[in-house]
């Protein structure tokens, strides 16, 4: 278990003040200009050095993302840095909780990333449901410019950088960078086509980097105490620690900072009280968000949690949003709803996901009544097939993985369903759901 002295994040459950002083008695803002003064190209290699994987779902190495940002920048094309806070994939509630109770690592996150960069200023993009948290953010950022550690000269460092906190309208799909671009820039939330990749041309046509909250506020840390103290703990390329957000069927649900790579029993014993109803009762896990496809009991209890573990297991670690569903779940309609979910937040610029986002959540109503036919099981899995990878985002794929999870672990609950309709009894689990 990770012992206290190793968390990065000490207030995340908001037992202190989330302010400047009490940020500042947690180590917050001690002596960042000495870290800015070991240099731009010294702290991204770094960051490299350490491990760190983009916390956001994809995993991209951050180090050698912001070595993708332009040496020197023209004066007319500044740098940027975008942080993303929008924070909406069922299941994730982490960034949350570094803003409400810990919003200086963040800022202070966000300067050291930006000079790293030589950005220019960062755009903070908060999720628009995040009402009490965006006025935390708004007042922390108010702080550091009223002491100097953020504006003209930041923290004395001769380095000017601002900060900016904008709020969302709550749409999931200003989370995908490009979006987010558009977004920020007053326009309708949809991606764009890449390439151009954002650090060739992102927010206003210049080089930009997006960054997830937790992938920025790790930063000071990772330099104070060494990228050799943050590659200590996790296994071979999972470096590090990370918050997992743990919900559903277990005794306690928790957000919790852990290292990287804890099996997932051990994570439920320490953190979360166990199952509920014990370990037998344990029917599947989504172990990173409403977008990865579910895991059967028998093959996420000792998978360690990290980005190869749980790949090992045909899902992903995504955002750590760790949804634990017991044997009372009715599987088929909790992957319908989440159908339903994306469906609803398709921007609809593309064919495949536009259409085949409401089909898909059409078929999964009917698998769960079980009024469908057997044969449609097949026709459904190709037809996800048929949106994964032919999208402009990745929302296409974040539709059809969850579906294809169920076909490939739960077939014969979709097969007892229709054939007990066909044969005119009721399914006990859609008694159960409705
Ligand atoms: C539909 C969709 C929604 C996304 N939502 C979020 C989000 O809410 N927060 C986030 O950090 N990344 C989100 N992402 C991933 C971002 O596009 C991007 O990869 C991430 O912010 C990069 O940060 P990182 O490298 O620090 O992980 C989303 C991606 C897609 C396709
Ligand atoms: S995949 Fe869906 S959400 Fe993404 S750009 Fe296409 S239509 Fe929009």
């Amino acid at each position: 278990m990770l012992a206290d002295k190793d968390r990065i994040f000490t207030n995340v459950y908001g037992y202190q003040p989330w302010n400047l002083d009490a940020a500042m008695r947690r180590g917050d803002w001690d002596a960042t200009k000495k870290l800015m003064e070991i240099g731009q190209d010294a702290i991204i290699d770094r960051v490299k050095a350490s491990g760190l994987r983009g916390r956001g779902g994809a995993g991209f190495p951050t180090g050698v993302k912001w070595g993708f940002m332009p040496k020197e920048p023209k004066p007319e094309r500044p740098n940027f840095l975008v942080i993303n806070a929008d924070e909406s994939e069922p299941g994730s509630c982490k960034d949350r909780e570094i803003i409400r109770h810990d919003p200086h690592k963040l800022i202070e996150g966000a300067l050291i990333a930006g000079f790293a960069m030589r950005a220019r200023a960062a755009y903070i993009y908060i999720r628009g449901e995040y009402i009490r948290e965006a006025e935390t953010l708004f007042a922390a950022i108010a702080e550091a410019y009223a002491k100097g550690l953020i504006g003209k000269n930041a923290c004395g460092s001769g380095y000017d950088f601002d900060v900016f906190a904008h709020r969302g309208a709550g749409a999931y799909i200003c989370g995908e960078e490009t979006a987010m671009l558009e977004s920020l820039e007053g326009k309708k939330g949809q991606p764009r086509l890449k390439p151009p990749f954002p650090a060739g041309a992102g927010l206003y046509g210049c080089p930009t980097t997006v960054n997830n909250v937790e992938s920025i506020a790790v930063v000071p840390t990772i330099l104070r105490r060494s990228p050799e103290w943050f590659s200590s703990f996790g296994r071979e390329n999972n470096k590090g620690t990370k918050l997992f957000q743990i919900s559903g069927h277990v005794e306690k649900p928790c957000v919790v900072e852990e290292a990287m790579s804890i099996p997932f029993r051990e994570l439920i014993e320490k953190h979360c009280g166990g199952i509920r109803g014990g370990w037998d009762n344990l029917l599947a896990v989504i172990p990173g968000g409403s977008s990865v496809p579910l895991v059967p009991a028998s093959q996420i209890i000792d998978a360690p949690m990290d980005f190869d573990g749980l790949k090992e297991v045909g899902s992903g670690l995504g955002t750590a949003a760790v949804i634990v569903m017991d044997k009372s779940t009715d599987i088929v309609r909790a992957i319908s709803r989440i159908s339903y979910f994306y469906k609803h937040e398709s921007c609809g610029q593309c064919t495949p996901c536009r259409e085949g986002t409401g089909w898909m959540w059409r078929v999964m109503e009917r698998m769960r009544t079980g009024d469908a036919d057997i044969s449609e099981i097949d026709t459904l899995h190709q037809v996800t097939k048929q949106v994964e990878g032919h999208t402009i985002c990745a929302l296409g794929d974040a539709a059809a993985w969850p579906i294809q999870g169920l076909i490939r672990h739960f077939r014969p609950e979709m097969e007892r369903r229709i054939r007990e309709k066909q044969g005119g009894g009721v399914a006990p689990m859609q008694e159960a759901a409705e």
